[in-house]
């Protein structure tokens, strides 16, 4: 049997109630979503629900890190099967603010980790990483987790997320766990709704490109221009598919890697018609 979650709509609520499960000793996990949960999310829901007392799970969408005004108004919302979902995965607390509550009249502070964001996803949004750095901060100050869990699937924003831990003191322990992906290979992602079934087919191509790559490195191949190519051309290959951008990094710094001497990981984005989508891959030399 499943017991409903209880969900809170505002700050003062949601942190009372994390206070209260402090003094009673819980160990507090959290995953942070913006809803239109699938297996990917879910993986995260059961992995910290394993790892501590009592599972919040956020549902926001977040005005704030997005770029483009149909991507956000577009954005899949499912209520519903949410709330069903995270009660079927061990969550005890949904915590659902509005915009109107995170961003009332006058609000004017945001936080900027600014290196892990300036290439990648970060040179074609502008002011998204601010967006999501500083709506993780307000939701942590407001959940205080012990455990914060993030999926891989956006890497650089774990890496940032990272950071701010690190910079900003926060007591909190941030873990980032595996992609999960379709039978095919396919991230799964809640902008995936919005491909028609050609689209769909043809975005096997980020995963062919970085299998390609991990394929090459496994064979021996260490000059990352030549990986990039290898990929780039599984990408090319899909005439409608748009590459925005196709690196390979350091898992850390996320600097630019030109030879693969250390542990690396492919990264890129590519658009089909007006769809977005991320993938990477951990490419270990
Ligand atoms: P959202 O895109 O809803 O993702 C919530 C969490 O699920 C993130 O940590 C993301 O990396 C993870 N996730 C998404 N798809 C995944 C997949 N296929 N496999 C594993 N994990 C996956 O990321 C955000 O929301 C927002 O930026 C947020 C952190 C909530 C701040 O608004």
């Amino acid at each position: 049997m499943t017991k409903d979650p209880v969900v809170f709509d505002n700050p003062r609520a949601m942190r009372a109630h994390a206070a209260d499960l402090r003094r009673q000793g819980l160990r507090i996990g959290f995953v942070p979503t913006m809803g239109a949960l699938h297996q990917g999310h879910l993986s995260l829901l059961d992995y910290t629900r394993e790892h501590c007392d009592h599972l919040v799970v956020s549902i926001f969408v977040n005005p704030l890190q997005f770029d483009r005004e149909d991507d956000l108004s577009g954005y899949p919302r499912t209520w519903e099967a949410d709330l069903a979902a995270c009660a079927g995965h061990g969550a005890e607390t949904i915590y659902a603010p509005t915009p109107a509550v995170m961003y009332p009249e006058g609000y004017q502070t945001k936080v900027s980790v600014t290196e892990l964001t300036r290439g990648l996803c970060g040179a074609g949004r502008p002011g998204h990483f601010d967006g999501v750095a500083t709506v993780v901060l307000k939701l942590f100050n407001t959940v205080s987790p012990h455990l914060a869990v993030f999926g891989r699937k956006d890497y650089q924003q774990l890496r940032m997320i990272q950071r701010m831990v690190i910079d900003l003191d926060l007591p909190v322990e941030v873990k980032g766990r595996p992609i999960v992906r379709e039978p095919d290979g396919l991230a799964m992602s809640s902008r995936n709704t919005h491909l028609s079934p050609q689209e769909r087919e043809q975005a096997l191509c980020l995963y062919r490109a970085l299998t390609r790559a991990e394929s090459l490195v496994r064979q021996g191949r260490r000059d990352v221009a030549a990986l990039k190519q290898a990929a780039q051309d599984e990408v090319a290959a899909v005439a409608p598919a748009r590459l925005e951008y196709l690196e390979v990094v350091d898992q850390h710094s996320l600097e630019p890697l030109a030879v693969l001497h250390r542990p690396a990981v492919m990264a890129l984005a590519v658009w089909l018609g007006q769809t977005r989508l991320i993938d990477n891959m951990e490419l270990n030399p």
